[in-house]
């Protein structure tokens, strides 16, 4: 039996999978329904020194992903030390406060989210100059653990995360949501997001492969310290992608707002399967494995199409949507002519049976 229970300095998460700072974790009750679900840490949403107002609507699905422009925390900061984190605790929770947006508010709240009885600490800034000051701040103030969170909206986001923890970071969450962008009413005309000139950021599926490089470059500048790998997890594969790139543990936050808080279990199950079949006994061992194959120059020119007969279903639609037109049907099966493929790779990606290998 795989046991998926992780420790982070010390502290004994009772599974790997977080849940990121959001919506779902707006005050004490919502983290102890999280905990209840089996997230093993619970994100607060983001705590600043002023509550926030939000604009009206700031949260639409888009495809399979979300757009949003929910602002920090909506409850003062007092209530949050008074009564959310204590209840929070008092009910079993790991607590990971999240404090924004800039040093005077991380001055302000460090110490009392601490006293609360927060186990870590998560900076957020929408600045990138910004982030490095809270570190330094937080780290001579309190004695738990600080996570700095990386946003990829910022260019330099790995050198950022490495100044964070030469500052004094214990551990980088990453990413944030990704944007600006936008989506129209077609009925109106108007932006269907409520914020002054309709942006919203995006989270969710869409943004899985910016969050895996980002983690993946993170975790290689920082190999010692641990990575909260966030954005775009969807499934048990991509908690699977997330470790190979090199997260200590795995975030969410669109993933539970779509389909609800029952989907850690299901997370959680899928996963202890799912790294059976790939021969794992541990995430440990899962751990970075990608790192060997990044920073590579060199890269692979040449190569053959295979195809299995015997797996493929003979669906043609490989045949359709081959960009260069090499695939075709000779005596009823399906025959890649390799002479004149391009070896973009993109038959293998589609294939629903996966009968299509590329050969170095
Ligand atoms: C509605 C919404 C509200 C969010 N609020 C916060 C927040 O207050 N603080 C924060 O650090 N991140 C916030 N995030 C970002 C998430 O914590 C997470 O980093 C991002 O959504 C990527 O993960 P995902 O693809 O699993 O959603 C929010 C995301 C969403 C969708």
């Amino acid at each position: 039996m795989i046991d998926l229970r992780v420790k982070i300095f010390g502290k004994k998460l009772q599974s790997p999978l977080i849940l990121a700072s959001g919506p779902l974790s707006h005050d004490g009750k919502a983290i102890v329904l999280a905990h209840q679900a089996g997230f093993g840490a619970i994100v607060t949403k983001t705590i600043s020194s002023i509550p926030a107002k939000n604009p009206f609507p700031h949260l639409i699905k888009n495809s399979r992903s979300l757009l949003n422009c929910e602002k920090w925390s909506e409850l003062s900061y007092r209530q949050w030390v008074e009564t959310e984190i204590p209840y929070a605790k008092k009910h079993g929770a790991i607590v990971i406060a999240s404090i924004g947006l800039s040093q005077p508010d991380v001055k302000l709240i460090a110490q009392a989210v601490a006293d609360a009885g927060a186990d870590f600490i998560e900076l957020v800034s929408y600045r990138s100059d910004s982030i490095v000051s809270m570190v330094k701040e937080a780290a001579s103030l309190v004695k738990i653990p600080v996570f700095a969170k990386v946003s990829y909206n910022w260019h330099n986001y790995a050198e950022i995360a490495r100044e964070c923890v030469k500052t004094g970071a214990a551990g980088i969450s990453a990413i944030d949501s990704v944007g600006p962008g936008l989506r129209i009413d077609i009925h109106s005309g108007k932006p269907l997001l409520g914020s002054s000139d309709g942006r919203g950021w995006i989270s969710g599926e869409m943004i899985k492969p910016l969050a895996l490089h980002c983690v993946a470059k993170i975790a290689s500048f920082n190999p010692e310290i641990p990575v909260i790998g966030v954005g775009g997890v969807n499934n048990a594969e991509d908690i699977v992608e997330m470790f190979m790139a090199g997260a200590s543990v795995v975030g969410v936050c669109s993933l539970p707002i779509v389909k609800g808080l029952g989907c850690a279990k299901i997370l959680l199950s899928d996963l202890k399967k799912l790294l059976r079949q790939l021969g794992y006994n541990s995430l440990s061992e899962v751990k970075g494995v990608c790192q060997s194959y990044l920073g590579r120059d060199e890269y692979f020119t040449d190569g053959r199409v295979t195809i299995d007969h015997e797996m493929c279903n003979n669906c043609n639609l490989c045949i359709k949507l081959c960009p260069y037109q090499v695939i075709s049907l000779k005596r009823k099966k399906i025959y890649i002519n390799n002479s004149i493929c391009h070896l973009c790779g993109y038959c293998v990606s589609i294939c629903p049976k996966e009968a299509i290998s590329l050969v170095e």
